[in-house]
């Protein structure tokens, strides 16, 4: 029986927690969370709640429990240094220290490591500490993109023709971005279609995962306002449908790299969970950002098709010998059920009814607050569906099936899955070809 400590408490926790638990070693679960989950609650043996940036009550509780490992599963505590909190005291953990987690919580630390190390697939990009030169390189690449440094919840990147109309507005925000953090990144914008490829890495060795498809926008048609994600696939053959041959296997290439720039950059190896943003671009993968733990909605799309032990995975990554991974080859289609109005202004503290999850499909709990009488809306994405079928029509209609058994005000993207909305990702790749 192993005791692990985990960190966090939306539905990428509820998964992680679900996926430790169906170990055949056992798992004693203590998780340390800043709101009841009641899908975290349900695979737990102990719990705290506490703020999950106060090092001192992580690593306090940490001491209580003697666990043989830790999993921290979000991207602040990931940047704030829990797990150096958790080494302090003794514990190490599946997630990077605070010096490789630069990789997510700053844009400009990724883009400068990319390039010193000549890993392909970065856009020209310029880091500007000043406003010299700025208007200049905006105008020099047309179509371009402006980035705040920091964790943002890809809320601080701005695209030309997209969220800029003209390079005032580009400069503008820049400038902004600038006064804010004293620095700002602007790169060329790729024209593509996006990916998630997350890997697992022990410093040195990097086991992919089944890709996935997110969808940011928060509505039908890919309209309106970006999102955490809305929704997400997996395709049986742990590909996706608009990929070409080969860049699976360029994104890994990158991947690897990376986590090679990252030990001889920092004199540290990066453990934990690289999830690589990715863009099948004409002339093969573009590299959009790094996120240094695992994807929320995305890991709910492959834990639940891992064969591997997970605890056995868990402490590779920390041994230093992870070798290869297992998943079943099965499609995925999650849809996210979000609270009404998010994610501007989400409807909260309203009680929501959830009926019988058909056989085939998953449920993961996110943002809610479980009372006594029932489950309340806590204005963030609220329950994941994972429909989890041979093809990924049967997963979508599994999906499907589901997100209408929930009662409140809420809403979900019907076409995420569908087959419309994958072909028109393929014809995207296609019209990269027509002169
Ligand atoms: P990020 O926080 O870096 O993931 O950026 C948020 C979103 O902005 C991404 O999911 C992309 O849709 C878009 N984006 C970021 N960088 C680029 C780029 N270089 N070219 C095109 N789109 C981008
Ligand atoms: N799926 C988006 C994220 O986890 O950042």
């Amino acid at each position: 029986m192993k005791k692990i400590l985990l960190i966090g408490n939306g539905a990428r926790e509820h998964v992680i927690a679900e996926t430790l638990k169906r170990s055949p070693q056992g798992c004693e679960l203590y998780v340390y969370m800043s709101a009841m989950n009641p899908g975290v609650l349900d695979n737990c043996h102990t719990f705290r709640i506490g703020k999950l940036d106060d090092m001192e009550a992580i690593k306090k509780f940490a001491v209580e429990c003697k666990p043989d490992f830790a999993f921290i599963g979000p991207d602040n505590p990931i940047a704030d240094g829990a797990a150096d909190a958790l080494l302090e005291v003794g514990i190490k953990t599946v997630a990077p220290l605070k010096i490789c987690a630069q990789l997510e919580s700053s844009k400009a630390f990724t883009r400068e490591l990319v390039a010193k190390y000549g890993i392909e697939g970065s856009p020209k990009f310029r880091v500007f500490t000043t406003s010299n030169g700025l208007r200049e390189f905006i105008k020099e690449l047309g179509e371009y993109v402006v980035k705040a440094d920091g964790l943002t919840g890809g809320k601080g990147v701005k695209v030309s023709g997209e969220h800029l109309a003209n390079i005032d507005e580009g400069f503008a925000y820049a400038m902004e971005c600038l006064n804010a953090d004293g620095r700002v990144v602007i790169e060329e914008k790729f024209i593509g279609v996006e990916f998630s490829l997350m890997s697992f890495v022990d410093g040195v060795h990097v086991v992919d995962m089944p890709a996935v498809q997110d969808h940011k926008r928060a509505l039908e048609g890919d309209k309106g306002m970006n999102t955490g994600g809305m929704g997400t696939y997996s395709d049986a053959n742990h590909s996706l449908p608009f990929l070409r041959p080969g860049d699976l296997e360029a994104a890994h290439a990158i991947t690897v790299k990376v986590a090679e720039a990252i030990y001889k950059e920092t004199g540290k190896y990066f453990k934990g969970i690289m999830y690589g943003g990715f863009m099948a671009v004409k002339n093969g993968v573009g590299l959009i950002e790094y996120n240094a733990r695992f994807g929320d909605p995305e890991a709910m799309n492959v834990l639940p098709l891992l064969k591997t032990d997970f605890i056995d995975v868990c402490e590779r990554i920390i041994a230093g010998n992870l070798e290869s991974v297992e998943f079943e080859n099965k499609a995925t289609v999650l849809k996210y059920i979000v609270p009404e109005g998010y994610p501007e202004n989400p409807r909260k503290g309203e009680k929501i009814e959830i009926g019988e999850v058909p056989a085939g499909v998953k449920m993961y709990y996110g943002s809610v607050d479980a009372r006594p009488d029932g489950v309340y809306l806590s204005g963030s994405r609220a329950l994941a569906f994972v429909g989890i079928a041979d093809s990924l029509e049967s997963a979508e209609s599994l999906a499907q099936s589901a997100v209408g058994s929930v009662n409140g005000p809420v809403f979900y993207r019907r076409d995420i899955g569908t087959a419309e909305l994958i072909q028109k990702r393929v014809e995207v790749i296609r019209s990269l070809y027509v002169l």
